[in-house]
């Protein structure tokens, strides 16, 4: 089938290429003129494993191309996909559409056949009756559908091979068989295909995200709990977890959820029901505790130093808002290292994914290439994201001093062992 990205972010970038690799003709469109260029030169503007690989593999068997002409997109196409983003406006929790109306209203001023519109952005309920609206002069040419996407930064690729679930929320049936065509290379290896109705699909997209955000901030305060009265934190995920009705997925404590959906998902959501005046106290709730998770794993440093912050050598190992990505989005090391630097530390990271331009430059912050300069001679070791690299590390080796401590805000390691070795280690939801 013929295809056009418009938007070449995690979503519109990942879906085209896996879409191309299953046998599709694609066309990623983008106004960002740097990074269609770097696109066809085979470089992929955001870090994803494999996702390099899989570019040039498509793009040399020209079953994927990019533009910034997204006139010539559009008519080589018969499926556009509007995957730009949908981020919180500012200063409020309500969605900002805008870049969704903008390309509908390309969309309309240049298609000249028929053609399916799909929402793969996170967009409210609603939003693909008002893309018809926009759409109502020459409304026999497009249908639109809802399909958003459920991939996870790091597992895009494998995410998009082996969905658990297709959703396709359409009005009109028709186009359900269409989409089951152009999905059936998924479908046929198992994944489940699940319609309902563009409003439906629409909400499927934020319940989810809402309700893991949930699970974590449920196990995180649980966590809390734990660590006062005695309990193994990592006893109650796998306890509970074996539940098959609870499931043991995205139950695992550690620092406040981040990244660039569960924060931004969770609000919209709570906007989206105060417009239908509903009150989600529940997912209120959420955004609240995790934003206090940012605050009270922070302040724990302080305990562990026993207020003794300035000029202590402090080393954060990792800093995205989790493993396999280069994504500082609400990543709760912004509000970690900006509390260590006013209070007088000197901080070194080390990330896999390189040093960020996040941080403004502080003479008393550097970024370290290798894990070794990271930690030799720190007074404190802070691990703040689940990377593979720092799940067997050699501490005393590395950091040649004795009187260290680890604060490993990811439960990386088993408590009981590093004790044996005299390294003072301080963990979450355990002793
Ligand atoms: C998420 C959803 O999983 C995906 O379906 C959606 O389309 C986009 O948002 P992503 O933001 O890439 O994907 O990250 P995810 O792996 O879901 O993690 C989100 C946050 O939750 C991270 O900060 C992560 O560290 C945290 N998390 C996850 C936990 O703290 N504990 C867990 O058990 C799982």
């Amino acid at each position: 089938m013929k295809l056009c990205m418009i938007g070449t972010g995690y979503v519109g970038l990942v879906s085209g290429v896996c879409f191309a690799d299953i046998g599709n003709q694609v066309v990623c469109v983008d106004k960002d003129k740097n990074k269609i260029e770097k696109l066809n030169s085979g470089i992929s503007p955001i870090y994803e494993p494999g996702l390099d690989e899989l570019i040039q593999k498509n793009f040399t068997a020209k079953r994927l191309s990019f533009t910034s002409n997204i006139d010539r997109a559009i008519n080589s196409s018969d499926i556009i996909f509007i995957c730009v983003g949908t981020p919180t406006k500012k200063g409020s929790i309500k969605v900002d559409l805008s870049f969704v109306y903008k390309c509908t209203k390309e969309i309309l001023k240049y298609s000249k056949r028929k053609k399916i519109i799909i929402t793969k952005s996170t967009v409210p309920v609603g939003t693909g009756d008002e893309i018809e609206k926009i759409l109502k002069k020459k409304k026999k040419l497009f249908t639109v559908i809802s399909n958003p996407e459920f991939l996870r930064e790091g597992e895009a690729i494998r995410d998009f091979r082996y969905p658990d679930r297709i959703v396709i929320g359409s009005n009109e049936k028709k186009t359900f068989n269409i989409m089951r065509k152009l999905y059936a290379p998924l479908t046929n290896k198992g994944s489940k295909f699940f319609t309902t109705s563009r409003r439906g699909a629409e909400l499927i997209k934020y319940a989810s995200n809402a309700f893991l955000a949930t699970k974590i901030t449920f196990i995180n305060e649980l966590a809390n709990l734990c660590e006062k009265s005695g309990v193994n934190i990592e006893d109650i995920s796998l306890g509970m977890g074996s539940d098959s009705r609870i499931g043991g997925r995205f139950l695992r404590a550690g620092p406040a959820y981040g990244g660039s959906c569960f924060p931004k998902d969770t609000k919209g959501l709570v906007s989206i029901a105060d417009k239908f005046k509903i009150n989600l106290s529940i997912v209120k709730s959420v955004i609240k505790s995790n934003y206090n998770r940012k605050i009270l794993l922070t302040k724990r440093v302080s305990k562990i130093m026993n207020n003794k912050i300035r000029n202590k050598k402090i080393t954060v190992l990792g800093v995205t808002f989790k493993a396999n990505t280069d994504d500082m989005r609400e990543s709760s090391s912004l509000v970690l290292i900006s509390y260590l630097l006013k209070k007088g530390a000197i901080v070194k990271y080390h990330d896999p994914s390189g040093p960020k331009k996040e941080f403004k430059m502080n003479k008393n912050l550097t970024f370290e290439r290798t894990l070794s300069n990271a930690c030799i001679g720190a007074d404190l070791i802070i691990i703040n994201t689940e990377w593979d690299e720092f799940k067997s590390i050699d501490f005393k080796k590395l950091v040649k001093k004795n009187n260290f401590k680890v604060y490993d805000m990811r439960n990386l390691y088993n408590p009981t062992e590093l004790r044996k070795r005299n390294i003072k280690y301080y963990s979450v939801g355990r002793q």
